[in-house]
C-alpha cells in the first residue's frame, strides 16, 4: 500500500517520517509540480508531492494537474490524500478548522482537465457522482476522532480558478448553490485521479472566512490560521499512517 499526499508545506515533516528516495520524474503530460519524495511512516509507505512546487511558486491555475496525477499513477500509488487550503462559507468551517468535503461544484475553466484530451486517446466518461472516495473518507474521519481533532464531516466545495479571491456576491451565489467552502485546487485534480482510478479524498483546511463572511482582513486571517490548521491535518494523517 503506497499512500500519496499532495499538499502543502511542512507535511513531509510529519512525525515518524523516515525519508527515502527522491525521484525527479517526467510524464507524457510534462513534469509534475515537484520531485516525488518517498518515505515511510509507521508501517506505511508514503510519497509526497508539493502541488504548488517547492518554494510555492506555481499558482492554482498554472499547476500541471495531469502530470501530477500521472506521476503518482506511474509510481503505483494506491490512494491519494489531498490537502487543500480553503475559505470557509459554512459556520463549521472557521479559520483553522478542518473538514472533509463530500461533494464539489467545479467553477474552473481553461484548465487541462482530462486525459481524454483528443481523438487519439481513449474517451472516458467517468462516474463522478461521488467525487471523493467513501472508504478513504471514513478512514480519515476515524483517524480524526482518534487524534481528537474536530473535523467538519462533510461539505460541498466550490472550486474556482483563482488566483484572486472571490467577491462577496460570488460567495453568496456559491452559498445559494449549496456550497460550504471554497478553494482553487481540487479540480481538475480529483477528476483526473478518478480517470486514473486512484481513490482520492481531500482534507480541507479553512484558512479564512470566504469573502464577505468574516469581519477582518482576509490576508491577516490566512497568516494567522494556516499553521494551526495544517498542524491539525498533520495530526490526522499521522494517526492514519502510524497505526
Ligand atoms: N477562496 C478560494 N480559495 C481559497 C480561499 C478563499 O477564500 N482561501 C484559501 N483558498
Amino acid at each position: 500500500m503506497l499512500t500519496a499526499i499532495i499538499g502543502g508545506t511542512g507535511l513531509n515533516e510529519l512525525p515518524g517520517f523516515v525519508a527515502g528516495e527522491t525521484r525527479e520524474v517526467e510524464t507524457p503530460w510534462g513534469a509534475p509540480s515537484s520531485k516525488l519524495r518517498f518515505g515511510q511512516i509507521g508501517r506505511h509507505k508514503v510519497v509526497f508531492l508539493a502541488r504548488h512546487s517547492d518554494g510555492h511558486t506555481t499558482p492554482p491555475h498554472a499547476i500541471n494537474y495531469r502530470a501530477n496525477i500521472q506521476a503518482l499513477k506511474d509510481a503505483s500509488v494506491n490512494r491519494i490524500i489531498a490537502v487543500n487550503a480553503v475559505g470557509g462559507i459554512r459556520r463549521d468551517y472557521p479559520p483553522a478548522g478542518v473538514g472533509l468535503p463530500h461533494q464539489l461544484i467545479d467553477y474552473t475553466s481553461n484548465r487541462e482537465h482530462s486525459y481524454s484530451a483528443d481523438a487519439s486517446m481513449p474517451l472516458q466518461h467517468i462516474d463522478f457522482t461521488e467525487p471523493f472516495d467513501a472508504s478513504l473518507r471514513q478512514q480519515l474521519l476515524r483517524a480524526a476522532a482518534k487524534a481528537d481533532v474536530k473535523i467538519a464531516k462533510d461539505g460541498t466545495l466550490a472550486v474556482t480558478n483563482g488566483p484572486r479571491l472571490e467577491t462577496a456576491a460570488e460567495i453568496l451565489k456559491f452559498e445559494r448553490d449549496g456550497c460550504d467552502l471554497v478553494g482553487m485546487t481540487t479540480m481538475p485534480e480529483a477528476a483526473l485521479a478518478r480517470e486514473r482510478a486512484i481513490p482520492y479524498a481531500s482534507l480541507a483546511v479553512s484558512v479564512n472566512w470566504a469573502a464577505g463572511k468574516g469581519s477582518g482582513d482576509i490576508h491577516a486571517e490566512i497568516e494567522k490560521s494556516v499553521a494551526n490548521g495544517m498542524s491539525k491535518v498533520m495530526k490526522i494523517i499521522s494517526e492514519l499512517l502510524n497505526h
